[in-house]
């Protein structure tokens, strides 16, 4: 029997704050409760900042939620702080110089995530290989490199070069095949970055957003960090973005963490265009017509069809792709005869068809408005 949110709520109405009296339900501070399967995710709301208050509490609702509900669920809790519900509001908090809306991105058609919830599944391979396929289709292309502690997109293109910044104080993508590009990896040393403590992060990633001259692009492609944590809220909360396509390979620990990414998205209304397989199967390349699914054939799709989102395309695991990788030039451009490079070509327009529905479905993109800050 499957989990809903009456049951949740329920749950949670037995928890009761540990200052406050009553029980967190009452106090509304639960929000965004999404159900997958037996994975929980919601948000506590706290009037201010306290993390030792809300780890009590965060242990308190996952010991509900195992006692009331299900011993195996997955339980996932965002804190946000929402300031407007503090009871004695004794000076306002300084309000951010609001950017304006339509500034940020404001020439850019489309804004795509690619995101998957481990690293090393193939990502920043599938992010700058989808980039190469629209460049090479001629539409203006940019991408994103918002991994700040992993940066790839400097080895994969083989661009070692600082970018320049222009008399407004904007910083001019460096372009390669087409494709505009922007890394933390351009400007910083690696094992620099690896120090930034989360806020420098944060606030880095929204400098890509709103201090590049991206100029008029009808794709940004934008390559995630792993994972479903600040840098990515900030991302959603800075950029409407379009949709997320979302990177797994077929091994079934990797499919709880599809999941979160699916559920994340989700949560905060950007469409999920679809799922990209990675490393699916291998074909010997003196064996053109075998598929062997090393790693397991079908969790993907399983998965995909219980989350009720498309499969956009399935990437053999070729040795080529790590070479292209490894040698600054995507296998898309550098042999688009390639098995790997055929199917990142398919995945892109499966991609665009996606979009295309959405659009055509009178969706339009918003900014996600999140009351309150991570
Ligand atoms: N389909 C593939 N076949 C062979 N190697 C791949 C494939 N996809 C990714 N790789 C290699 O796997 C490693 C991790 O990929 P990467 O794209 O950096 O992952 P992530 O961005 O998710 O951490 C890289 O060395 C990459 O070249
Ligand atoms: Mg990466």
């Amino acid at each position: 029997m499957s989990i809903n949110k009456e049951q949740i709520k329920t749950a949670l109405a037995h928890v009761l704050h540990p200052t406050e009296k009553q029980d967190l339900i009452s106090l509304d501070m639960i929000h965004d409760i999404i159900i997958q399967d037996k994975y929980i995710s919601f948000t506590l709301e706290m009037p201010e900042k306290n993390d030792a208050l809300a780890q009590q509490i965060q242990r308190q609702c996952e010991e509900a939620i195992h006692k009331f509900i299900d011993r195996e669920a997955v339980v996932d809790i965002q804190v946000g702080i929402n300031v407007s519900k503090r009871k004695d509001k004794p000076e306002q908090a300084p309000q951010q110089p609001q950017q304006k809306q339509e500034e940020v991105l404001s020439g850019v058609k489309n804004i795509i995530a690619v995101a998957s919830g481990k690293g090393g599944v193939g990502k920043s391979t599938v992010a700058v290989n989808i980039a190469s396929a629209l460049a090479k289709d001629g539409y203006k292309v940019g991408l994103m490199d918002t991994d700040i502690y992993g940066p790839s997109i400097p080895t994969m293109f083989n661009v070692f070069e600082k970018p320049n910044i222009t008399t407004q104080k904007k910083l001019v993508p460096i372009e390669r095949h087409g494709i505009k590009m922007v890394s933390m990896g351009f400007l910083v040393d690696v094992d620099q970055a690896m120090v930034w403590r989360g806020p420098m992060a944060t606030s880095a990633i929204k400098q890509f957003m709103t201090e590049v001259e991206w100029g008029e692009l009808d794709y940004l492609i934008m390559d995630l960090p792993p994972g479903t944590g600040d840098i990515q809220l900030t991302i959603v909360q800075t950029v409407p973005l379009s949709g997320a396509v979302i990177v797994s390979t077929p091994q079934v620990v990797a499919l709880d963490d599809v999941r979160k990414g699916v559920a994340m998205f989700k949560k905060v209304n950007v469409p999920v265009l679809g799922v990209v397989e990675n490393m699916a199967y291998f074909t010997p390349p003196d064996m053109p017509e075998k598929k062997y699914y090393i790693f397991g054939d079908g969790g993907a799709k399983h998965l995909a069809k219980e989350m009720g989102v498309p499969v956009l395309g399935e990437i053999p695991i070729e040795q080529t792709v790590r070479e292209a990788g490894d040698n600054g030039l995507p296998i898309v451009l550098a042999d688009d005869s390639s098995f790997s490079a055929r199917a990142f070509v398919g995945a892109t327009e499966n991609m665009k068809q996606q979009l295309e529905l959405r659009s055509k479905s009178g969706e339009t993109t918003k900014k996600v408005d999140i009351k309150f800050r991570p």
